[in-house]
């Protein structure tokens, strides 16, 4: 077979990394490209997601660019690539300067969706959680079903539902064209070491553990989250893309475990797997501010029903015991 290329954006980043280090694993020879404007992602997510997966170094191509700059349309004449995997945004929520949250999320998505709709070549796209807001469904602690997106709380969240009514308007105009959304939930595991405060809660609290501090909780840690493995989104998102095989469909679908962990449960997990037990360090829980409380999913929970049915995918780990395992992982990391 001839030697197949894969562009991912946000490459440098947590997922992307794992992602193009992934390809590169499973396809080897493989030429990845990563796009990455390295607001967020560094080369050394790149280097260590390689080092993880046993390989040698990175043998692939870097454009230091915001996808919302790349020309598509010369970029997939040019790279000729078998799929694209889309995962470049700015991922800090609480980034407030809307205008730039929207551009660089948003802007070239379409003109990204037409050049490979042109040369028939796949699109796999990071949506997210954050496009429901809080839909009823999280009242009633029920899973989210995606037709209750809608009502993001945030313009992160907002951003991608954009992204989302571009792809609908588009594959209205083209049915046939291969483009897939995921919504990831709440994502951990190696290679998120460098998103600092927006790094998974998992991450957070065995690092206060390990460093000998006290893990602080909103009260009461009942709050839920689907917490979904990397090495399922990994997964889920390569075989998006149909060239590995399979028959996904197009469309819009969840990427979570399928199960809420509360944060407590989270915590049992962590401390478990560490050894660091509540009576040598206690859970400190306290007040969650106002100006938090009016935008924060108590709970969230992919129905992942729909994605079994039009991806042909189903998660493969239990969230609390990859939680253990990758608190471990981190330990051993030191
Ligand atoms: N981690 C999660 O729990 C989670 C949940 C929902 C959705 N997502 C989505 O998954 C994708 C990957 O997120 P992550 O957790 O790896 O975050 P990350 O911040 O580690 O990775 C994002 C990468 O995109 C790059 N980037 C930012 N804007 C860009 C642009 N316009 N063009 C090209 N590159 C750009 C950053 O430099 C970074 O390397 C993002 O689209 C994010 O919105 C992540």
């Amino acid at each position: 077979m001839a030697v197949r290329t894969f562009i991912v954006t946000g490459g440098a980043g947590f997922i992307g990394s794992n992602v193009a280090a992934e390809l590169g694993r499973r396809e080897p020879g493989a030429r990845v490209v990563v796009v990455d404007s390295f607001r967020s992602g560094s080369f050394a997510n790149i280097v260590e997601a390689c080092a993880r997966r046993g390989m040698g170094g990175f043998t692939g191509e870097v454009l230091p660019e915001s996808s919302a700059r790349v020309h598509w349309q010369f970029q997939v004449d040019r790279l000729k690539p078998a799929a694209v995997f889309h995962l470049g945004a700015i991922t800090d929520t609480t980034v407030a300067d809307e205008a730039l949250m929207l551009h660089e999320n948003v802007a070239g998505f379409a003109a990204m969706l037409a050049a490979c709709q042109e040369a028939r070549v796949p699109v796999v796209y990071a949506s997210s959680a954050a496009t429901y807001g809080t839909p009823p469904h999280a009242g009633r602690r029920e899973a989210f079903p995606e037709a209750a997106a809608g009502q993001p709380s945030n313009v992160y969240g907002f951003s991608k539902w954009l992204m989302e009514q571009e792809h609908a308007t588009f594959q209205g105009t083209y049915p046939r064209a291969h483009v897939v959304g995921l919504r990831y939930f709440n994502v951990f595991g190696p290679g998120e070491s460098r998103k600092a405060h927006m790094a998974s809660m998992i991450y957070q609290l065995t690092r206060q553990l390990l460093s000998g501090k006290a893990p602080r909780l909103f009260k009461d840690g009942t709050q839920s989250r689907d917490h979904v493995s990397v090495h399922d989104v990994v997964d889920c998102t390569i075989h998006a893309s149909g060239v590995f095989g399979g028959c996904p469909k197009p469309g819009v679908y969840n990427l979570g475990s399928g199960v809420a962990t509360s944060f407590n449960r989270v915590l049992e997990a962590v401390r478990g797997a560490i050894g660091v037990p509540e009576s040598s360090l206690p859970t400190e829980y306290f007040e969650m501010p106002e100006a938090v409380r009016r935008f924060y999913q108590d709970f969230t929970l992919a129905d992942m029903s729909r994605t079994a049915a039009g991806l042909g995918w189903r998660p493969a780990r239990e969230p609390a015991e990859a939680i253990g395992e990758y608190a471990r992982w981190l330990k051993e990391q030191g």
